[in-house]
Parts: C-alpha cells; sequence; structure tokens
C-alpha cells in the first residue's frame, strides 16, 4: 500500500497534537510537527514563538516556509519514498490560516511560497479539529507563545480560514468537532482516517 501524509491543523489549544501523536501511533508512521521537526525548523520555531521576538509579518511567512522546506527534504519525503506513512502535527495550511487569512498577507502569495517549500507535496488527508475560539482560550496554559498572545478577533480569523479551506477542499479534508470528550474525538478521527484513506 502506498504510504500516505496525513495532516492534523486546528487552532491553539484545539487537541490536535495528542490526536496527531496518537493516530501516529496506531498506523506506525513518523510524528513530526511545524515549525519544527528538523534541527533547522525546531531553532526557527524558537524565533518564531517567542513573544519577545518582534518577527515581521513577511519575516515569519518566510520562516514558517523555509521550516517547511527543510522539513520535506530531511524527512517527509524521504519518509513516504521508503513507504512508511507521516503524521504531522500542522503543515501548509496553518500558513494560510495565521499569516493569510489572520495576519492578512495575500492568501495566494502565501501558498505559493508554501508550494515553493514543499516542491508541491500536499497531505493526502487534512484532519481539522474545529473548536470554537472561546473555548481554545479556556483551555490554554498560563504562558502563552507570540501567537497564542493574539487577541480573540485574531483567532476567529483563524478558524474561520480553516473552516473555510475544509469547505472548500472536502474532497481531502475532514473537520472534526473538537468539543467533544477525548475518546469521542479519537473515535471520529479514526473513522475519517479509515474511510478516507482504508487506514486505521
Ligand atoms: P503549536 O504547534 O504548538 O500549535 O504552535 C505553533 C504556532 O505557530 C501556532 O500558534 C500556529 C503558528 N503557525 C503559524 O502561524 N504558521 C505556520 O505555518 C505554522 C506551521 C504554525
Amino acid at each position: 500500500m502506498e504510504a500516505k501524509f496525513i495532516a492534523f491543523e486546528g487552532g491553539d489549544a484545539s487537541g490536535k497534537t495528542t490526536q496527531a501523536e496518537r493516530v501516529s501511533q496506531k498506523l506506525n508512521a513518523v510524528f513530526t510537527r511545524e515549525p519544527g521537526g528538523t534541527s533547522v525548523g525546531e531553532s526557527l520555531r524558537s524565533i518564531l514563538l517567542d513573544p519577545k521576538e518582534p518577527v515581521a509579518l513577511r519575516a515569519e511567512a518566510l520562516l514558517m516556509a523555509a521550516s517547511r522546506a527543510q522539513l520535506v527534504q530531511d524527512v517527509i519525503q524521504p519518509t513516504l519514498a521508503e513507504g512508511q506513512h507521516v503524521v504531522t502535527d500542522r503543515f501548509l495550511a496553518s500558513s494560510l490560516a495565521y499569516q493569510g487569512y489572520a495576519s492578512g498577507l495575500e492568501i495566494d502569495q502565501v501558498l505559493y511560497l508554501s508550494l515553493f517549500a514543499t516542491d508541491n507535496l500536499t497531505p493526502d488527508l487534512t484532519i481539522l479539529i474545529d473548536l470554537p475560539v472561546e473555548e481554545s482560550m479556556k483551555r490554554r496554559g498560563n504562558t502563552p507563545d507570540r501567537f497564542e498572545q493574539e487577541n480573540i478577533d485574531f483567532h476567529q480569523r483563524v478558524r474561520n480560514g480553516y473552516l473555510k479551506m475544509a469547505e472548500t477542499q472536502s474532497d481531502t479534508w475532514i473537520v472534526i468537532d473538537g468539543t467533544k470528550n477525548q475518546e469521542t474525538v479519537a473515535t471520529n478521527v479514526d473513522q475519517a482516517i479509515l474511510s478516507s484513506l482504508q487506514l486505521a
């Protein structure tokens, strides 16, 4: 069977990391995350998430793309080529949601930049763990990163952007209700993967 590439997306504190890690263990897939997942990417992640680092918006988009390019070349592409599944906690839709829909960069430009970074690789399936913004704000920890510090309107735009992408790409996206308890979310995620990719 051909190796599959699955991306988990969602707002901050949506529970997507828990699901991505669980699914990757279940499928014996390689698990990774963005920004990060490589030595270069993790260095970029600490710059990008640092609340004290005033990264300019276009620099932010480029650094996200740089992390992604490194991850695709060093981890995702070789793993898929060897026939092993890859599960990632965030991928290019995060750039569209955060740098595009929420921060106001042109969507087409962010997409172009991301596809340049990935050499046109896109996930076989994107699972959006959707949560109302008020709920994700409640779940947040005491030390918010640079993105978590943004106001509620910003996070609402992130959510709206994700929902729009899910609607327009319904052949490769699945929306899971993140307000349900973890067990129900897990069951719904597994069913989605099974019916979309005949996996899990
Ligand atoms: P997280 O992986 O812990 O959710 O944190 C990563 C943060 O980085 C999150 O707030 C979303 C943000 N982000 C972007 O703004 N653009 C991107 O392309 C990616 C991958 C993440």
